[in-house]
C-alpha cells in the first residue's frame, strides 16, 4: 500500500518505519525542515532503540521517503495517517491546531485531485478527544463538498517510547474505529504481518476506538498514582513499599506492571490524556473524580519528594518556606528523560525538580545518557548539563536519582562518595537496597521506605 505519515515525531516516524519494514511504500511528511533534513541524511531525530537501523535499511530499499512537500506526500497515498501532536493546557483542553492544519492541507489536496479519485482513507493516529475524528471528517467534507470521495478511521497507537519498535511490530492488539467494512478490510491487510502472533485486530465504531486509548492510558496512570499513594502511607507508618508491593503483586489479579513507586508519571501522554478525560467529563457534566485524583496525586508526588530534599538541608517549602535550606547548594541529577531508553523530556519529573531546586537558590547539574541535548535546549542557563555521570556529582552536596536508567543501577559508590562534597542521595526510583547504602556510608532517601542516615550526616 502507499501510505503517508503526517508528522514524523515519536509516533509518525516509528509507524512509518515499521510499515515500510513490511513492504509498504511510505512517505513521511513533516513541517519541520530540520527534521526532514536529518532524516534524509540517515540521522534519526529521536532516540529510540533499533529505529535508526530500520530507517536506513528501508530508505535504501526505496520504501521509505521523507518530504516537506504536502502535495507530493498526499497525492498518491491510499491511506494518510495523521500523527501530529495533540498537546493540552494544564486544564486538559486539547489543542487541535496541528490536527486541523493537517486536515485542511488534506482537504486542499483532495479538492485538487477532483471527484474521480480512488477514495483515500484518512486515519487518525494521534490521541484525540472522543468525537474529534468525526469532526475532522465533517471539516474536510465542508471544504471539499459532497462529490469528493474519502473515508476516515481512528487507529490509536499504544507504543511505549524506549520499546516502540517491539511494541509496533508485535502489538498486544490493534484497535481500529471505522465507519464502513471496506475500510476494515484495508486495515486487516495492513496489519496482518504484525499480528501473526495471533494477537487480535479489534474493529469498532470510531468513538469507541478513540475512547480505548484514553481508557488504557488513564488506567495505567491510575496504577502509578495508586502505588505512590500507598508508598507515602508506607513512609508514614514505617512499612516498606518494596516488600508491600511484592506481597501485593504476587496476586495474579493484580500483577507487577506499572506498580513501581517513584516520582510519578511524566511524558507526553499520561499527563495530557488523564487531563483530557477530566476535560471530557467536565464538558458532558460527568465529573471524572478518579482521573482528577490520579492527576493530583501524581503532581504532588514530585512536590513531596522535593520537600524531602529541602527538609534535609534544614529548609521549608510552601507558605512561610523559601530558599533557606538549598541556598548555595550544588545538586546533581542523574537522569532527565521522563523514563529510561528515550530522549523525551516532556513533562519529565527531573525538570520540575531541577527548576524548583534552582528557584530555591541551588545550582543544578544534570546528566542523562541520551536526553542531554534536549535538556540543554529546554533548561538553557538554568542548569549545567554534563556528559558524564561522575562529572555531574563533583563537589555536589546531594545526588538525586530522577530516571531509572540501567547505568545508574550499580554505580561505583566509593567513587561517588569521594567525588561528592556531601553524602546524601535522594533516590526517586528506588534503585538501591537500604543496607547497601548504609554500608556505602550515605544518607539515603527513597520512596516508601525508611530513611538511611549516615552517622556524621546532617539530619
Ligand atoms: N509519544 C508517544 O509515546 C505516543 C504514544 C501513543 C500515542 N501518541 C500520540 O501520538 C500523537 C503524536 O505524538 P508524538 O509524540 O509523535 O508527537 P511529536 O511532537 O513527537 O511529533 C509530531 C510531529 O508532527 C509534526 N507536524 C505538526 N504539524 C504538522 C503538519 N500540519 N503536517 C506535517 N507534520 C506536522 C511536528 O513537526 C512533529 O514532528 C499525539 O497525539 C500523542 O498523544 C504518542
Amino acid at each position: 500500500m502507499k501510505l503517508t505519515m503526517v508528522g514524523t515525531g515519536y509516533v509518525g516516524l516509528v509507524t512509518g518505519v515499521c510499515f515500510s519494514q513490511t513492504g509498504n511504500d511510505v512517505m513521511c511528511l513533516d513541517v519541520d525542515p530540520r527534521k526532514i533534513e536529518k532524516l534524509r541524511q540517515g540521522i534519526c531525530p529521536i532516540y529510540e532503540p533499533g529505529l535508526t537501523e530500520m530507517m536506513i535499511a528501508n530508505n535504501k530499499a526505496g520504501r521509505l521517503r521523507y518530504t516537506l512537500d504536502k502535495k507530493e506526500a498526499y497525492r498518491d497515498a491510499d491511506m494518510i495517517f495523521i500523527c501530529v501532536g495533540t498537546p493540552s493546557d494544564e486544564r486538559g483542553h486539547t489543542d487541535l491546531k496541528y490536527i486541523n492544519a493537517a486536515a485542511d492541507d488534506i482537504a486542499d489536496m483532495l479538492k485538487d485531485l477532483g471527484p474521480s479519485q480512488k477514495p483515500k482513507v484518512i486515519v487518525m493516529k494521534s490521541t484525540v478527544p472522543v468525537g474529534t475524528t468525526l469532526s475532522v471528517r465533517d471539516r474536510i467534507r465542508a471544504k471539499v463538498g459532497p462529490a469528493i470521495p474519502f473515508k476516515v478511521a481512528d487507529n490509536p497507537e499504544f507504543l511505549k517510547e524506549g520499546a516502540a519498535i517491539e511494541d509496533f511490530m508485535k502489538p498486544d492488539r490493534v484497535v481500529v474505529g471505522i465507519e464502513d467494512e471496506s475500510v476494515g478490510e484495508s486495515f486487516r491487510q495492513l496489519y496482518d504481518p504484525f499480528v501473526r502472533n495471533g494477537h487480535p485486530i479489534y474493529l469498532m465504531d470510531v468513538p469507541s476506538a478513540e475512547m480505548v486509548k484514553y481508557c488504557a492510558n488513564n488506567f495505567l496512570a491510575t496504577k502509578i498514582s495508586f502505588i505512590n499513594e500507598m508508598a507515602n502511607l508506607c513512609e508514614a507508618y514505617g512499612a516498606d513499599i518494596q516488600k508491600v508491593r511484592e506481597g501485593m503483586c504476587s496476586d495474579k489479579r493484580i500483577g507487577n506492571a506499572f506498580l513501581y513507586p517513584g516520582l510519578g508519571y511524566g511524558g507526553s501522554c499520561f499527563p495530557k490524556d488523564t487531563l483530557a478525560c477530566i476535560m471530557m467529563g467536565d464538558k458532558c457534566g460527568i465529573e471524572a473524580k478518579l482521573s482528577k485524583s490520579v492527576h493530583e496525586v501524581n503532581q504532588r508526588q514530585r512536590d513531596r519528594f522535593f520537600d524531602k530534599i529541602v527538609a534535609h538541608f534544614g529548609g521549608k517549602t510552601g507558605i512561610g518556606g523559601g530558599p533557606a535550606g538549598l541556598q548555595g547548594k550544588k545538586i546533581a541529577f542523574w537522569g532527565i528523560a521522563f523514563k529510561p531508553k528515550t530522549d523525551d523530556i516532556r513533562e519529565a519529573p527531573a525538570l520540575t525538580l531541577m527548576r524548583k531546586a534552582v528557584s530555591y537558590g541551588a545550582t543544578a547539574f544534570g546528566y542523562d545518557p541520551v536526553a542531554g541535548a534536549n535538556a540543554r535546549e529546554e533548561l538553557g542557563p538554568a542548569a549545567t548539563i554534563v556528559d558524564d555521570m561522575y562529572d555531574a556529582v563533583k563537589d555536589a552536596d546531594a545526588l538525586v536519582i530522577s530516571t531509572d536508567w540501567d547505568e545508574f543501577k550499580s554505580p561505583d559508590f566509593a567513587k561517588l562518595k569521594k567525588l561528592m562534597k556531601g553524602d546524601v542521595v535522594f533516590d526517586g526510583r528506588n534503585l538501591y537496597r537500604l543496607g547497601q547504602m548504609k554500608d556505602a556510608g550515605f544518607t539515603y532517601y527513597s520512596v516508601g521506605r525508611a530513611v538511611v542516615r549516615h552517622e556524621s550526616a546532617h539530619s
